[in-house]
Order: structure tokens, then C-alpha cells, then sequence
């Protein structure tokens, strides 16, 4: 979803859609603004196209010279003129970007005090929320600061209010919120590209920032209510696509971006509404009679279909065959009791996952793709195309499309679980719910990165490193060693940890740091004690837990990384973020070319 506000001394309306219309590469399905005239706080929304918009506010202009726009990707209630934004009620408009994760306890709360609700989307509790902060007496950035500490989930939100004419209020936890200054006019926007048409001096505001803008100026207070400075960045929105932001490397940027794009990504798999899941844009995909499947896929993608495979057999009992995909086209399999054959792909034009893909076609198999780029050759040949909504990746190493790939596929593999009989409706739910606090878990890891960057230091003085994992840890292990190698060209391994005693234990020495992904799960008690293993031979190791495994202790490691207590199922979405910092930060201290490392390219259209 994009956002855009401007507060002005001149018309809004035109420069508002003007905004909405570079935000269109991120894909969406209805838009809208509110300003605020003379007539009051009014709002057009449309369905669709942006084109749809543009009609409707030529028989019905908004004038003003302030107000929000949004371009909005369905995740609570459908795509309907009603549940698209801006939403507001006569005092408040608001946009928003992300997930409001307790937005039924709100709801229930707010209708208990007689606040009506028009529409089915999280987005509206927040108006309606702010309205009784309003309605109580509070002065309107008052009333924002107020609520904003019971809002639950990854959020960036604008707002303007009624009375207001020179006042936009906006904040920032997990999803993107930038400031663009302007002479005698301010904007805000999720990121460059919606400020381009603007201005080029931006500032990007850090996670759980508030900002206050007006004409004039904008004032931007941090976590703990702070006054605080961002610093001015130039943008290059207007000539390039997508541009660094406040970060040193693209990589950098878009494992920032995680948050926002996996609950875009997951808004199209579960309608957050009902917390039920569907085969997005309602494709016709029925995993009733699948028994068994063949994935393939190359690099990151191979290892978000690895993960898949646990997904999908746990919770659909769908067996599942992996291939990396160079193999699999030339294995010749007879894919006999095959029922589904299912490709990953962030570019969707790897040659050798494509191959792949007419190979299953020509041997009569259906055929799904969970893909980023749309418009791409294995999309289009594809019959089913499962959609990651990561945007553009730049960074050569994969991040973003890769937790997004892990998204759709959990997502999936509980539809699959139901359609099977495999997942009741009530453990549908609670599973949905868990994915929905994948964002706010992401957003977690991101406190680790001080510590990881410290820790980068001391990784680099390596020449090897080995990464364990089990389970759902496992394809995590692999794809640790991978990004090392990749960007920082440091030998890592990955091994399932249960293979440490048939092999790379020989290599253990004071000299190999071992990382260890050990969330507190059924397999962990196993991981520790391959854990002591390592260390009874001068092994390092860096073991990366949540805070039960911490508690459980049990192995001296070098270093701990803690994340918070999360649902199984988000564990390998939530522990890439540190392995993939850890990745970041090592090349960096070793000054490598992180975005475009030595050899390897973005998408390998050749063999
Ligand atoms: C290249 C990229 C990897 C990517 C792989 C598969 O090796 O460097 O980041 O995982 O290709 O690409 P795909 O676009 O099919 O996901």
C-alpha cells in the first residue's frame, strides 16, 4: 500500500493522485484521499484502477489544501469502495499501511461505547479509536499520541483532522514513513517515490517515530517522545525506481522493509477480516486430492520451498519432493503420484526454475508458482500464480522476497491443511493469527542488530563458519551459510544438525564458529546437545534462540541472540532477520560490495 499527505497553501487533490500514480508499481486494488475545505472533511474513494479515482473526482472534486492519500492491497475486507481508505469519521481521516492486530478487541470496545463501524477493516478501528480520544476532549495530536500506545501490530499512519487546516499528524512502527519538505508546504509519504513529484529533501522517519507537520515545518518526536532530528537525504525517487533511503546498502533497506511486505503478502493469502485463508485473486486451486507435490527452485528460493516442504507436510500431510531446480529438470522424474508441481522464484525468470516449470507442464502436471515479479515469464506460464508482494528487490542477495516467499507458503500450506481436512476451522484461525504477528516479530528482531553488528566484527576474522539447525531451522541453517558466503565470500556450511556427528564435526576447532538456530521448539533439547558437542571441542558458537531457549540455557555460547517467544510456524520468518544482519553487517566491516557482489547476479537467465 502507498501513502501520501500534504499540507499546503495550495490545491491537494490533483497532487495527491499525481502521488498515488507512482506508487502503482507496489500493485493495488482501490485508492482514495480526503481533504479538508471549506465544505469540511470530505473524502473520494474508488475502487480499481487509479484511473476510476480520477473520473470520480472529475464530476465530484475535493477542494483544500490539505489532505491523505492511500492506494490500498486488500488485507482486511475486500476490495470494496467501502473498506478502502481513507477512513474517517466527521472529526478524523486516516490512512494506513500494515496490520492493527488487536483490531477485534478494539472494535468490541468501541462498539460497546456506541461507535458505529461502516466498513470491515482494521484501518477504521483507528478512526474511530482517535474519534473517542477527540470526543473526550483531547486535542487531536494529543489524541493520536494517546492511542497510539494500544495499537497492536506494524503500522505507518497519516491523519488529518476536522478544524485542522494546517496540521497532518503521522507515525511509524515497522512499516515505512518518510517527510518530504517542501517551500511554504510539507508531505508525507511511505517512502521517496510517493514524495517525487514534490521535492527531493526527505527525511526518513526511524521506527516508532510521530511527527507533527504543518506548513512550515515538521516535528518529529522518537520512541519515547523525544524531540528528535532526522537527517535531510536528497532522494533520487525522481530518476531511478527506488532509491537507498536513510540506508547505506539496498540490503540493508529492504530487510528493513520486511515488516510492511510480509503482511502485504500475507493480506492477499488470509482475508484479515474473517482470518480465513484463500488462493489469492480468487484463482481455483483445491488441495483436496493433492496428495503429493514436487517443488522446485534455485538459491533462496530452493530454501523457502525446503521450508515449504515442513509447511505443507505438517499441515496439509502433503508429501512433498524438493529439487533444486537444475536437477530437477534433467532427473527425468516420472513424477508418477505427483498431483502438484509448485515453483518459488523472486524474479520468476531463472532459467533453470523455468525449465522446470515446462518440463511438469509437458509431462501434464498442474502447475503454481509463488512468484515477486508478476509480469514474469514463469507468472505468466504458470496456472496458478501466488503472488509475494515484496516489490522490487534490489540488494543481489535475497531478503525481503525470501520471508515473503516463507509467508505465502505457510499461508498456503494451512489452506491446503483445510481443504484436506487436516486444520479444524478453529485451528485455521489461530494459525492466521499467528502469521499476523509475523510483522510485529520481525520488527522485534530488528533490536537485535546493535549486538549483531558487534558480533560482525569478530565473524569476520573468520575464514569458515558452520550453521546447525532442525526442523523448521533447518533450510534457516542453510540459508544463513548462504548469505555469508554470498556477500561476505567467508566459506559457511549448513547442516542439519543431526548430520554434525557424520561429517563436518571433523572441522570443529577453536578456529570455526558454529551458529546455532535453535528456536525453543520439539526438536531443542537435540539441538543442544549437538550444541555440546561443539563446545566440548573449542567449537565458538553463536546461538540464535528465542527467550525460552535462552532460559533453558544449558550450552556457554559466545554470543546469544534472543528474539521474543513467537508461534512455531513464524519462527523461520522471524529468525532470517538475524542471520540475515549477521550476513549484512560481517561484509560490511569487510568492505565487500554488498548490493552487487563478486560473481553473482540478480536473476540467472542462463544456465
Ligand atoms: C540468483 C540470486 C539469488 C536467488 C536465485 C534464484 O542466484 O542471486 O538471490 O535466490 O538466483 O532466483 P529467483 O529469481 O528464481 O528466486
Amino acid at each position: 500500500c502507498g501513502i501520501i499527505g500534504i499540507v499546503s497553501g495550495q490545491p491537494v487533490a490533483d497532487r495527491l493522485v499525481d502521488s498515488l500514480k507512482r506508487l502503482e508499481y507496489r500493485g493495488y486494488d482501490s485508492a482514495g484521499i480526503a481533504t479538508l475545505s471549506d465544505a469540511g472533511l470530505d473524502r473520494r474513494r474508488a475502487e480499481g484502477k487509479l484511473v476510476n479515482l480520477e473520473t470520480l473526482l472529475k464530476t465530484e472534486p475535493l477542494g483544500g489544501t490539505i489532505g491523505i492519500g492511500h492506494t490500498r492491497w486488500a488485507t482486511h475486507g475486500a476490495p470494496t469502495v467501502r473498506n478502502a481508505h481513507p477512513h474517517a469519521t466527521p472529526r478524523v481521516a486516516v490512512v494506513h499501511n500494515g496490520i492493527i492486530e488487536n483490531f477485534r478487541e478494539l472494535r468490541t470496545s468501541l462498539e460497546a461505547d456506541g461507535y458505529v463501524f461502516e466498513s470491515e477493516t482494521d484501518t477504521e478501528t483507528i478512526a474511530l479509536i482517535v474519534t473517542r480520544a477527540l470526543d473526550r476532549g483531547a486535542e487531536p495530536v494529543e489524541a493520536v499520541r494517546q492511542i497510539l500506545p494500544q495499537l497492536e501490530g506494524a503500522f505507518a499512519l497519516a491523519f488529518v483532522f476536522s478544524g485542522e487546516e494546517n496540521l497532518i499528524v503521522g507515525a511509524r512502527r515497522g512499516s515505512p514513513l518518510a517527510v518530504g519538505i517542501g517551500k511554504g508546504e510539507m508531505f508525507l509519504g511511505s517512502d521517496a517515490i510517493a514524495l517525487s513529484p514534490f521535492t527531493d529533501a526527505v527525511r526518513y522517519l526511524e521506527d516508532g517515530d510521530f511527527v507533527v507537520l504543518d506548513r512550515s515545518q515538521a516535528k518529529i518526536y522518537d520512541v519515547d517522545g523525544l524531540a528528535v532530528e532526522r537527517p535531510v537525504r536528497r532522494s533520487v525517487g525522481k530518476a531511478f525506481y527506488v532509491d537507498k533511503g536513510n540506508h547505506r546498502h539496498f540490503m540493508q533497506k529492504e530487510i528493513y522493509e520486511q515488516p510492511e511486505v510480509i503482511g502485504h503478502t500475507l493480506g492477499s493469502f488470509v482475508d484479515m477480516t474473517t482470518g480465513r485463508t484463500r488462493v489469492p485473486n480468487g484463482q481455483s486451486l483445491d488441495f483436496k486430492d493433492i496428495k503429493r507435490m514436487a517443488i522446485s527452485a534455485c538459491g533462496t528460493g530452493y530454501l523457502a520451498g525446503l521450508t515449504g516442504r515442513y509447511y505443507f507436510e505438517r499441515h496439509a500431510r502433503i508429501a512433498c519432493d524438493i529439487d533444486v531446480a537444475s536437477e530437477f529438470r534433467y532427473r527425468e522424474s516420472p513424477l508418477g503420484d505427483v498431483d502438484l508441481a509448485l515453483f518459488v522464484s523472486q524474479s520468476g525468470e531463472t532459467a533453470d526454475t523455468l525449465a522446470s516449470l515446462r518440463y511438469a507442464k509437458s509431462m501434464g502436471l498442474k502447475t503454481a508458482s509463488v512468484v515477486n515479479v508478476q509480469e514474469s515469464t514463469i507468472a505468466r506460464e504458470s496456472d496458478v500464480v501466488l503472488p509475494t508482494l515484496a516489490g522490487p528487490e534490489i540488494g543481489v542477495a535475497s531478503t525481503k522476497a525470501f520471508t515473503c516467499q516463507l509467508m505465502a507458503l505457510a499461508a498456503l500450506s494451512i489452506r491446503a491443511g483445510v481443504d484436506r481436512g487436516v486444520i479444524s476451522p478453529d485451528e485455521e484461525l489461530a494459525m492466521t493469527r499467528a502469521l499476523a504477528e509475523g510483522p510485529r516479530m520481525v520488527a522485534e528482531a530488528f533490536k537485535l542488530e546493535g549486538q549483531i553488528e558487534i558480533l560482525a566484527r569478530e565473524l569476520a576474522t573468520y575464514r569458515h563458519a558452520l550453521y546447525l539447525g532442525r526442523g523448521l531451522s533447518y533450510p534457516l541453517a542453510l540459508e544463513g551459510a548462504l548469505k555469508l558466503k554470498e556477500i561476505s565470500y567467508i566459506h559457511a556450511e549448513g547442516y542439519a544438525a543431526g548430520e554434525l556427528k557424520h561429517g563436518p564435526i571433523a572441522l570443529i576447532d577453536e578456529t570455526m564458529p558454529v551458529i546455532v538456530v535453535a528456536p525453543h521448539d520439539r526438536m531443542f533439547e537435540k539441538t543442544v546437545s549437538n550444541m555440546q558437542e561443539v563446545a566440548a571441542r573449542g567449537g565458538r558458537i553463536i546461538l540464535i534462540t528465542d527467550e525460552k531457549g535462552a532460559r533453558a540455557g544449558a550450552v556457554s555460547a559466545m554470543e546469544t541472540l534472543i528474539l521474543p517467544d513467537m508461534p512455531e510456524i513464524l519462527t523461520p520468518i522471524a529468525f532470517a532477520v538475524p542471520l540475515q544482519m549477521l550476513a549484512y553487517h560481517t561484509a560490511v566491516h569487510m568492505g565487500t560490495d554488498v548490493d552487487q557482489p563478486r560473481n553473482l547476479a540478480k536473476s540467472v537467465t542462463v544456465e
